[in-house]
């Protein structure tokens, strides 16, 4: 059977059980990240750790573990798991303490449950992009933090879901921030717009590696916001993230966008990320 790193231990998954009163469950207090896994390898897993430390030091969250420790396990439990494409999943907890909303007293361990998945790439929405609706972004306003909390998100997902899409570009007022699970682009005459890196949005990890796609190119990366407007009149739209790459975005709100063709930078964009799944996984 599957194994899952449970608080420490590498346990069959059947045997991970999780309290009623881990404050994961009881208040979404916590945070994770979602790690990728090339041919048995960690696709950009420094960048990965680095962010779950710095979300764990935002909410005020001893993990008691480094980015090294972190990387073995996560080794480890693709070793164990036998995984060669796919990825995995970290959530680290304010533990188990009777629920009262301040921080336990006196601390509790943070628990930590990280499990693997096996999946292929996605290479049909790579190759004929997706659709994708555009939805007012109602969370809060730490979204750099990667926190369990995710309601706007699934409430943005499932919007997109009913009106056949994939993704929802969520926008708060006239300003476009980001997809409902990841990074939104506008590419127009030549140059890639996206939302500057502030609590707005996630500092997504793909977003990174699309940044320095564009330097190794000389595409120019403008990170500015721009309106709803902007994006229904760019030549190309993408959205980003660890299981969605470099996704091209062939329809919004149910207009075509390109003529329902992929555009040219974002296929030098994906060209290049190809390449980056070689260099960057350990
Ligand atoms: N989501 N923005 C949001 C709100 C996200 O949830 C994600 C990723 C991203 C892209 O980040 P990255 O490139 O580091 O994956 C941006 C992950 C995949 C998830 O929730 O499963």
């Amino acid at each position: 059977m599957e194994k899952v790193f449970f608080n420490g231990e590498f346990v069959a998954a059947d045997d991970a059980k999780v309290s009623y009163n881990d404050r994961g469950y009881v208040f979404g207090d916590g945070i994770y990240e979602y790690i990728r896994v090339y041919n048995g390898k960690l696709f950009t897993v420094t960048e990965h750790y680095e962010r779950f430390l710095r979300s764990a030091g935002e909410i005020g969250l001893d993990l008691n573990y480094d980015i090294d420790q972190l990387i073995e396990l996560s080794r480890k439990l693709v070793d164990i798991n036998n995984i060669n494409n796919g990825a995995i999943y970290i959530q680290a907890t304010r533990g188990v303490a009777e629920r009262n909303h301040n921080f336990p007293t006196p601390a509790v361990d943070a628990a930590i449950v990280a499990y693997t998945k096996s999946y292929d790439r996605p290479f049909d929405h790579l190759e004929n992009g997706v659709n994708a609706v555009t939805v007012e972004d109602i969370r809060w306003l730490r979204c750099d933090i990667k926190s369990l909390n995710l309601l706007g998100n699934v409430l943005a997902k499932e919007y997109a879901v009913k009106y056949n899409a994939v993704e929802a570009i969520q926008h708060r007022g006239e300003t476009v921030t980001e997809g409902s699970s990841s990074n939104a682009y506008a590419i127009k005459d030549g140059v890639i717009y996206t939302h500057p890196v502030n609590n707005f949005i996630l500092n997504g990890i793909t977003r990174r590696v699309i940044k320095d796609i564009a330097d190794d190119y000389e595409i120019p990366f403008k990170e500015e916001a721009f309106t709803v407007d902007f994006l229904k009149n760019a030549d190309e739209i993408i959205v980003s993230s660890t299981s969605a790459e470099v996704t091209p975005v062939i329809k919004l709100d149910g207009e075509v966008v390109n003529d329902g063709q992929v555009g040219p930078i974002t296929r030098k964009l994906q060209q290049g990320f190809d390449k980056a799944i070689a260099t960057r996984s350990i």
